[in-house]
Parts: C-alpha cells; sequence; structure tokens
C-alpha cells in the first residue's frame, strides 16, 4: 500500500461505502454518536455552560472506546473495549504548589476531532514499517471560577490502544507552575493479575528487579510497562508512557488491597516538586495498550506511533550490529575496570577483542575502564571520571586507529555513576573527542539512585539530561546504548541513535554471587512487559555456564552461574530485541564451540516480528524476517518446565524451498544438572512443515531458515 497521510476532519469522513468489514459500520456508528454527543455538548455548553459533559472516540476498528466526562466539576475519562468497560470512570488533574489544584468546578469548553492513518518506515526496528492508525479527540477544560484555568485534554485511539496527554496552552491565570502531584488514575474495572517490579522511592528506586504477580488489588507502587490480564483472559491491557520530553517519569501507585484504582506517582527532585514548567506545555502520553492475547502484544507500537517523527537529518550513520567486549571479565572477577595487574582495558587486550570481532563478523568492540576515574569507589567517587583521558596502559588513539583499520566500531564507555554535572562539563568535548577518533557509539551508565542534590534519578532533572545527551550524541552521528536508564518511551522515533538501554535485570546479574542471580523464568517475563517498552542490552551469549571455566562440575543453586541452557543463551538473541546486540562472553569460550555459529549468523535489524506461541512467565517464540532479505530466525524459550512447542511455518512464502538449521536442547539437557548440550541438525522446511520444538527445563531453541539454494 502507497504511504498515505490522512489529516481530514473525522466528521468529514465519507458516509457509507460498499464492500467495507461489518466493523468500518460499526466505527462509523460510533463516530456518529461521538458527534451527537459533542453537539449536545457543545449544545448545552451554549444554553447553560455545562458542568455535565461527555464526548467519546473510538479506534478505527470501533473496538477500544475512550470516554471523557465531567460530572460535578470533575475531569474523568473511561475505557471499554468491545463495550466492555476496562478502565472505570478515572480522575484527572494536578495539584500545584502555589496554587489551588486544578481538578474542580471545571467545564468542557469545546471538543475537536481528527483522524490519521499513515505508514511510516523505521531505520532499524522489530518490524520495518509501522502503522499509525488513529481517532483524536481533543477536550478543551476551563475552570468555572477565577482564575479560569484551561487546559485540553487529547487522546487517541488505536486498534492496538490508546493514549491521552494534557497540554497546557498559554493563559492568564497559569505561567510558571510547580506540579507536586498529577492526579490521572487508573480505576481497573477487573481485578486482573499484573506481573510487577516495585518502585521503592527513595529507599532503592531501581529497574533492576525481578518480577512477581498478583490481583491489581495487592499493587503498592510499581514500575510501567504494567502488564495485566483480566480474569476470564479476553484481554491483555499494559500501562505505560510515551515522549517524556520534560516531565517526571511516571510510576503507578496502588491500591494497596483496598479498591483496584492505579494513581499516576511521579519521581521526585530533590525539594518534592514533581515537575516545573511554564505554560505553553504538554505532558507525556499516557498509554493503555490492549490486546487479546499476550502474544499480540508484540511488537508494541503504540507509543512509537505517540512519539514525533524523526528528527534527524541523516540516519547513514545509525548502525545495527552485534558486538563484543571487555566486560564479563570484570563481572566474573577475572578482570577490573579499576588500573592494577588485572585491568581489561589494557591497548592489547583491547586489540585481541578487536581482531576476534573482525574475525567474525562482529560490528563493535565495548571496552569499559578504559579512563581514568575506577580507582577505588567508583560508585562513591562520581565527579571522579574523566571521559577523554585513558588510563596510561591504554592507547586510545591506537586502538581507535586500530579498529578503523579492521572494519571494526569502537564503543565508548561512559560510566557517570550518577555524577550528572560532571558528565554534562565534559559531555561536549568528550562527543567531539570521539567524533574526531571516527568513534560513533557510546554505551552510558548511571549506577546510582540519587543524583549529586539528592534528585530522583527517575526525575525531571534526569529526564532532561537524557535528551540532552541523545541530542549532543546526534550533533556527532553517535549512537547510545545507556545502562541504569530512563525507561524508554519511544525516543528512538525521533532519534534514531538511542538505540538500545538496560533498564531491567540483565545477564550481569548472573554473574554475582548474592541474589541467585535471574531465574529461568525471567526472560518469558520479561518479553511480555519491559521489552514491549523497547528494545533491551540484555547482553546473552555466555556459553561458560558454570562459571569456572569448563571443569564441567554442577554448581550449586545458589552459586553465580546462570541459569538457562546453552540453547536457550542463543534463542535469546531472537526473542529479545536489540539493535545492539552482545556476544557477551569471553573470546576464549567460543572457541571450539559449533553453537557459536548461530550468534555469528543472527541478525540484529528485523523487517517483519511474528510472536507465534507464549504464555507470560512461562514461555514465549518468536520469528523474525531478517530486514531486506528471506531469512527467518526462530527463537523459543522456557522457564524451568521443559515444553515440547508445535511451530507452525505458515510465515514462510508459500512454494518455497527452506534449510533449517536447528540448535536444540540436547539429550537430557537441563538448566540446572545439564545446561550445555546442543544439538545442531539441518532440514528442509516449507511453509507447510510443523516443528517439534522439544524445550529442556530452562531451556531454548534458536533456528535459521534460510531459502534452499
Ligand atoms: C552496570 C552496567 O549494567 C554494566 O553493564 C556495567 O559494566 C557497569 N555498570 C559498569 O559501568
Amino acid at each position: 500500500m502507497m504511504p498515505t497521510r490522512q489529516r481530514a476532519r473525522q466528521l468529514a469522513r465519507p458516509a457509507v461505502a460498499e464492500g467495507r468489514p461489518p466493523s468500518y459500520y460499526f466505527a462509523m456508528l460510533r463516530h456518529t454518536r461521538a458527534l451527537v454527543s459533542c453537539l449536545a455538548a457543545v449544545t448545552l455548553a451554549a444554553i447553560t455552560g455545562p458542568l455535565r459533559g461527555q464526548v467519546r472516540v473510538a479506534s478505527p476498528d470501533g473496538r477500544n472506546e475512550v470516554t471523557v466526562d465531567v460530572r460535578e466539576g470533575k475531569l474523568y475519562y473511561s475505557l471499554a473495549r468491545d463495550d466492555r468497560a476496562l478502565i472505570l470512570p478515572s480522575l484527572l488533574g494536578f495539584e500545584f504548589r502555589g496554587a489551588p489544584p486544578l481538578r474542580d468546578g471545571l467545564r468542557i469548553t469545546d471538543t475537536t476531532r481528527q483522524s490519521y492513518d499513515e505508514w511510516w518506515t523505521q531505520p532499524w526496528g522489530e518490524v520495518a514499517r509501522v502503522h499509525d492508525h488513529n481517532n483524536e479527540l481533543a477536550v478543551s477544560v476551563e475552570e468555572m471560577a477565577a482564575p479560569n484555568r484551561r487546559f485540553t485534554v487529547r487522546a487517541r485511539a488505536f486498534d492496538d490502544g490508546v493514549g491521552f496527554r494534557y497540554e497546557f496552552p498559554s493563559q492568564a491565570g497559569l505561567g510558571a507552575f510547580e506540579i507536586t502531584d498529577e492526579l490521572t488514575e487508573f480505576a481497573l474495572a477487573d481485578n486482573a493479575r499484573a506481573w510487577w517490579i516495585p518502585s521503592n522511592w527513595p529507599r532503592k528506586d531501581r529497574s533492576e528487579e525481578l518480577y512477581s504477580s498478583g490481583p491489581v488489588s495487592t499493587l503498592d507502587s510499581v514500575q510501567t510497562p504494567l502488564t495485566m490480564e483480566t480474569r476470564d483472559g479476553r484481554t491483555f491491557m499494559v500501562i505505560h508512557e510515551a515522549n517524556l520530553v520534560d516531565y517526571a517519569r511516571m510510576f503507578l501507585r496502588g491500591p494497596r488491597m483496598e479498591g483496584r484504582t492505579l494513581h499516576a506517582a511521579l519521581a521526585p527532585l530533590a525539594d518534592g516538586i514533581k515537575v516545573r514548567g511554564r505554560t505553553p506545555f504538554v505532558t507525556p502520553w499516557r498509554t493503555i495498550q490492549l490486546a487479546d492475547r499476550a502474544t499480540d502484544l508484540a511488537p508494541s507500537v503504540l507509543g512509537l506511533n505517540l512519539n514525533p517523527p524523526n528528527a534527524l537529518a541523516s540516519t547513514d550513520w545509525i548502525h545495527p550490529m552485534k558486538y563484543v567486549g571487555i566486560w564479563w571479565g570484570m563481572h566474573i572477577g577475572t578482570m577490573t575496570w579499576s588500573s592494577g595487574p588485572k585491568h581489561g582495558a589494557t591497548t592489547a587486550n583491547a586489540e585481541r577483542y578487536i581482531d576476534f570481532a573482525a574475525a567474525n563478523g562482529f560490528g563493535g568492540v565495548l571496552v569499559e575502564g578504559w579512563n581514568v576515574g575506577w580507582d577505588g569507589d567508583w560508585i562513591a567517587n562520581r565527579n571522579a571520571f574523566s571521559f577523554t583521558q585513558a588510563y596510561p596502559d591504554y592507547d586510545l588513539a591506537a586502538v581507535a586507529a586500530y579498529a578503523r583499520q579492521k572494519g571494526v566500531r569502537l564503543i565508548m564507555h561512559n560510566e557517570t555513576s550518577g555524577g550528572i554535572e560532571n558528565y554534562e562539563r565534559q559531555m561536549d568535548s568528550a562527543f567531539v573527542l570521539y567524533r574526531s577518533l571516527g568513534l560513533h557509539a557510546i554505551k552510558s551508565g548511571y549506577v546510582t539512585d540519587l543524583t549529586s542534590a539528592g534528585d530522583s534519578h527517575y526525575s525531571q532533572y534526569m529526564v532532561q539530561h537524557y535528551r540532552r545527551v541523545i541530542e549532543l550524541a546526534a550533533r556527532d552521528s553517535i549512537m547510545l546504548d545507556a545502562h541504569e536508564p530512563m525507561h524508554d518511551t519511544g525516543e528512538r522515533r525521533t532519534y534514531p541513535n538511542m538505540m538500545s538501554r538496560e533498564g531491567a535485570r540483565g545477564q550481569e546479574y548472573n554473574a554475582w554471587s548474592g541474589d541467585g542471580g535471574n531465574p529461568p523464568e525471567h526472560e518469558t517475563i520479561l518479553f511480555f512487559t519491559r521489552l514491549l517498552a523497547g528494545p533491551m542490552d540484555f547482553t546473552p551469549g555466555i556459553f561458560d555456564l558454570l562459571l569456572e571455566r569448563g571443569t564441567g562440575r554442577p554448581r550449586r543453586p545458589d552459586e553465580p552461574r546462570v541459569r538457562t541452557t546453552l540453547a536457550k543463551q542463543l534463542a535469546l538473541y531472537v526473542v529479545i530485541y536489540s539493535p545492539l546486540q552482545m556476544a557477551a562472553d569471553l573470546p576464549e569460550n567460543y572457541e571450539r564451540q559449533p553453537a557459536f555459529q548461530f550468534i555469528r549468523d543472527v541478525a540484529v535489524d528485523w523487517d517483519t516480528t511474528r510472536v507465534l506461541d507464549g504464555r507470560i512467565g512461562d514461555y514465549v517464540a518468536v520469528a523474525r524476517r531478517v530486514r531486506g532479505g528471506e531469512t527467518w530466525f526462530v527463537g523459543a524459550i522456557t522457564d524451568e518446565q521443559g515444553r515440547t512447542l508445535d511451530v507452525p511455518l505458515s510465515f514462510l512464502t508459500p512454494g518455497r524451498r527452506y534449510v533449517a538449521e536447528i540448535y536444540a536442547d540436547g539429550p537430557n539437557a537441563h538448566w540446572l544438572t545439564n545446561p550445555l548440550p546442543v544439538t545442531i541438525t539441518r532440514r528442509t522446511v516449507t511453509s507447510a512443515t510443523r516443528l517439534r520444538l522439544v524445550l529442556a527445563p530452562g531451556g531454548g531453541q534458536a533456528i535459521r531458515i534460510r531459502p534452499a539454494g
């Protein structure tokens, strides 16, 4: 289909056309209903100045409907799917310091509508083409008494969910403001099951937590994306946010055993203020993704559609790639970031990694611990980091030149430890230096809970900081991979150099002793939660699963080790999407390993993604077709239960023959007792083939399917 852009007023849409599906007429009926209620509101306003009004907008398929309503001077929205309530009337509004709340005595003064129907192409992604198809309703609201403050709630209804945001026009009664609370509620109609990680401000507020699940009524304070399944299993819902630019990150405060209403909660600045601003001002979108099946949640594009289009003049310098790095050694204790006899970032070691990357077709090499500042307590000494000065045993210019000569991109590591002012002082000159050396990728780090001033590391201050980094990096053609990041709200659409981030417990937790690492179910939950926000630099590909250099002694469950089979490590390359995908193990652990061939082969940029099967927390199977090619990759993973999946290859082109290279859990494989065996087989397949994927407990399967001949 040709890309089209229709910004026609919804009310001016053609009436009934021939040959439309029933959903079309359903949608039109809803639009008519919306028109009627809109006219009613306007008429009422003209006659009485309404205390009450109700307006609706439905998705193009007519299934999802948002209602905005004023009751006794308070503004509410609600959400229904197939006429079934999902979100009951939920309050909208704000509290401020030094001004009365914007919550009471409101009336609707105007409503406008638009429709959007366009396709756009991602420079890289889980899918190449994205359909932005929605109906929009903007409801303007005003306080009936002085200071007569005004704002608009803009809602967009898509077939895969809805988003709404607040917009404050410039006005006499509201100039500079300090938000102390956003009053947005999500009053769930059903005591749905939620998969959640806690938000523990100010004790320890991190994304690197293990997931729990339970009824919404039991939630305390949780992070988004928050994925929920209604008790009857008919609907999956994900609450998150999009286009977080100049605001605080949103959490959800739960009902704590009373009711089912979640409240927006914003990460605070040091003085307790959540957001400082001045009109005109817009908030991020609050999003509620909807699907009939868990497998329909991914790939998630709702948030992308609510971000502005690409702002970069050129994206030619942006390259999805696999990379290796001087990294895992630090986490398992064979190398150090700091100077000394085990210093990992030496010139010779970096060149060894560059040779390995070049020999195996990897695009990048990450070097951590290259720069001065790691000696002593690097977390406490946050202002000691230099982002330009290398340790004496690391010749940055020579390594950069060697990488260039070998056709490999060096990934600069910028750990800040949350020393934001220190980083901001140096960012400009550091990025200019990197650019002058031909270095176009940075992995950043923000190991901290608070900024030096005591702001939450998810506060508005940090949101602004991350945005400055993205923009400055774009200036110098630098791709970004942020660890301990702000959560992903779709920035990559506007700035495709913002490629990947951590923002969940990654592989590194398996290297550390103490908390038992990631349990086998972990990634089967991540897929349906954190990964719906965007790509994750999980760093898969550990082959030395027992972490003891091949002695083969099974480790006790409480000893540090990776809690998957080796085949599952391979499958993670397909299941966990990232345009920057690491082969995380030491190069020597890949030597003479036939299974390494899969990591060499697997792609990192996709034309199409299909979730073939899955259940949150149990298993998932994903197929992805390579961008610009006919080769498919399939990845399937399971939790601690072994299971057999029946996977029809109906996604392949009919009538065509393909060769499937299958990397399966070997005989008696088991994540705890026998994680290493992988059986590699090859067979001819077509779109009529059904594959039986036998997954060991904690296991997985990875498959490359390429056209025969
Ligand atoms: C935590 C990051 O997740 C990890 O990848 C990095 O090695 C350390 N911080 C040091 O920056």
